[in-house]
């Protein structure tokens, strides 16, 4: 499969990344699983954009806007929550493992980022897959039905 090039997202992505957010796999996957309105995403993604305890990041190819990633650094040093969306049209077609991939690379070479963590619903059986593949390793659960994993950089 061709690459796919990573960049920091802009304002120019708002509408992209509102039509991915609120697409219904997207939703059900979510936390949040209710319709986001285009106000206030807009007012999030600006914060977002300013926010030195997030990057998102765009995947893409010459074609096509493949999806987005997003890390949310934690309060412990060196540690981010990963969120990942695709671009739908671009779904099941092994993207997402790329994109995963080339994110954790990138946060780790570039971000600073030694530990990402990520949480995911177990019926989310694609992420549950690209995650395990790419080598995350699941932690004890306490946060009700969300299945919990961490990747660790290696020196
Ligand atoms: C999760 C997501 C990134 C996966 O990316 P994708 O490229 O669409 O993934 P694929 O469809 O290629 O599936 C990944 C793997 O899971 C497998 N898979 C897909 N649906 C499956 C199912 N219902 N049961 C079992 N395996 C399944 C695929 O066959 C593939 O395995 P393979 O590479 O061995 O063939 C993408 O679907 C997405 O953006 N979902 C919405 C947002 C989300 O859920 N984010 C994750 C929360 S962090």
């Amino acid at each position: 499969m061709a690459e796919i090039r990573l960049r920091k997202a802009t304002i120019e992505d708002s509408s992209d990344l509102f039509s991915w957010r609120n697409d219904p796999v997207t939703r059900a996957m979510s936390r949040d699983t209710g319709p986001i309105s285009r106000e206030s995403h807009e007012v999030w993604y600006k914060r977002a954009l300013a926010d030195p305890k997030k990057s998102i990041l765009i995947g893409e190819n010459e074609e096509d806007q493949i999806g987005m990633v997003r890390f949310d650094y934690q309060d412990s040093p060196r540690t981010a929550e990963i969120n990942i969306n695709l671009n739908p049209a671009m779904r099941g077609r092994g993207y997402g493992q790329t994109l995963l991939n080339e994110s954790c690379e990138y946060a780790f070479s570039h971000l600073g980022i030694e530990r990402i963590y990520a949480e995911i619903k177990p019926s989310n059986l694609p992420s549950i897959k690209i995650f395990e593949r790419r080598g995350f390793k699941y932690l004890p659960s306490d946060k009700g039905s969300m299945l919990r994993l961490e990747l660790v950089k290696e020196n």
